[in-house]
């Protein structure tokens, strides 16, 4: 059986607590996209691991596999393999040997781009981490995949056909000068090594094959998204988005095992409940003018500061036209509620239950961003929860969740048409209230 956990909104829903969370009754944890713009967080028993690359399955020693559909920067993965055992564990970590690497260049070339589009209003905000330029160079026919680590000469023959465009690139369109990360025989002698450290550690894998096998043993597959709806490439508000599709659908290709067997499975949309936001791009529920003092409030209480680049998240109200048009996107068996317990004992809670788009009344996200821009949310007005044991009420059960706050979630299901599985009041594993587990 097959377990797919997708962001709902912009990222850092808490995906990984959930990963984590139902990942004791997985066998293998698998990335389907995106890089280590991730930056998954779980907390077990007050002990934290922030994760980039490795899946978040890591950390309850399950196997841990980077799709195909990935972008994959090895120096960031050796890292964070080293940090991981020197904390005492032991993770198995496969490489899709499809997946695409993430060379020093793209990430010159990320940061170059963001620098070109800062006076044009256009700029994203990326996490730098190259994302974007791997992606285009998998599209284009010239990237390098983990396959090609593995031999050094076809290794040489990517990289003398790719480099020289990426310097030309860098001095003659930007006029800025190419260093280390455009120079072929460097680059060769360390990503050389890094597929001779992937072969001596069995590392590199058919995906698809792999996972074929698991599943034909009866093994159950965890699919870990990264990033959110909102920032997928197709579904999300572009340009202000990721370069890879976070959505479920995303989930078979990424790893090679065909939209039957995720299809069959269940899809989790992972939901914060309010928004957070690191990159550009609109906001129209974002606290801000007259709410920054409570926009603050919720960004201290919820720790609302990047995983990956320590940039102040923005903040806004639960966004619910966000939400049903993940649900369609990601065709969600249940959702999953984190955060409840950052808006305990507020004074007030809103949502956004609607747009006014140009005195219209719409219930779903317009499709081009700058229809999205003009959209008014129509905020409809919740009872706030008090502040209580929620260690407790995580222990105890649904029921022991305060009124007010049973009635946002049952208002949540309802808009999303899909069931609340479970409810996070606290970032550590036993901090989360479960209703329904996904594997029965
Ligand atoms: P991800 O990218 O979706 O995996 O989410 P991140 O790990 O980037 O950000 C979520 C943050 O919220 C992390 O610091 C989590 O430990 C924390 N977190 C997750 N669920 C909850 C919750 O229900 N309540 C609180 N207070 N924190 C949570
Ligand atoms: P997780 O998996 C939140 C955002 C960046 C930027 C845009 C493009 O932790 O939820 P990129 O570097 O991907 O080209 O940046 O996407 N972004 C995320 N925001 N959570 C993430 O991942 C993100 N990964 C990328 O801030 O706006
Ligand atoms: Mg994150």
């Amino acid at each position: 059986m097959t377990v797919t956990i997708v962001g709902s909104q912009l990222g850092d829903e808490g995906k990984g607590a959930l990963v984590d969370l139902w990942g004791g009754e997985a066998d293998v944890v698998v990335r389907y996209q995106g890089g280590d713009n991730a930056g998954h967080t779980v907390v077990e028993g007050g002990e934290e691991y922030a994760l980039s690359l490795v899946p978040s399955g890591a950390v309850r020693g399950k196997v841990g596999v980077l799709g195909n559909g990935c972008v994959v920067n090895p120096r960031t993965l050796f890292d964070e393999l080293d940090e991981l055992r020197g904390k005492g564990l032991d993770p198995d970590v496969r490489v899709a040997r499809r997946a695409h690497v993430i060379l020093p260049y793209h990430r010159r070339l990320d940061g170059i781009e963001e620098e070109a589009k800062a006076d044009s209003g256009v700029k994203v905000g990326t996490t730098g981490r190259g994302i974007g330029p791997t992606y285009e160079d998998k599209a284009g026919r010239r990237g390098v995949r983990i396959g090609d680590l593995l031999d050094p000469e076809v290794l040489r023959e990517r990289l003398e056909y790719a480099v020289p465009q990426k310097r030309a690139l860098i001095e003659d369109v930007y006029g800025l000068e190419a260093g280390e990360e455009c120079d072929v025989e460097a680059l060769h002698e360390e990503f050389a090594a890094v597929g001779e450290r992937l072969r001596e550690e069995g590392m590199t894998v058919d995906c698809g094959d792999f996972l074929h096998e698991r599943r034909e043993a009866g093994k159950n597959l965890m699919f870990e998204g990264a990033q959110g709806t909102s920032i997928d490439v197709d579904h999300g508000n572009y340009p202000y988005v990721t370069s890879s599709n976070p959505t479920a659908g995303a989930a078979a290709v990424g790893s090679g095992v065909g939209p039957t067997v995720t299809g069959r499975g269940e899809v989790v949309g992972v939901v914060k409940a309010y928004l957070s936001r690191v990159g550009e791009g609109p906001l129209p529920t974002e606290l801000e003018g007259p709410d920054e003092e409570l926009a603050d409030f919720i960004r201290e209480k919820g720790g609302e500061f990047g995983t990956v680049t320590g940039r102040p998240r923005r903040i806004g109200w639960l966004d619910v036209p966000m939400l049903r048009h993940a649900s369609r996107a990601n065709g969600f068996t249940g959702i999953a509620v984190n955060h409840v317990d950052v808006l305990a004992g507020l004074d007030e809670v809103h949502v956004g239950h609607a747009y006014d788009l140009d005195g219209e009344t719409i219930e779903t996200v317009p499709s081009t961003t700058e229809e999205w821009a003009r959209c008014e949310p129509i905020l409809r007005e919740f009872e706030p929860w008090p502040e209580v044991d929620w260690a407790d009420v995580a222990e105890t059960g649904y029921e022991a969740i305060p009124d007010a706050a049973r009635e946002y979630l049952g208002y949540a299901e309802e808009q999303v048409e899909a069931p609340v599985y479970a409810v996070g009041v606290g970032p550590d594993r036993a901090e989360t209230v479960v209703r329904a587990n996904p594997w029965e």
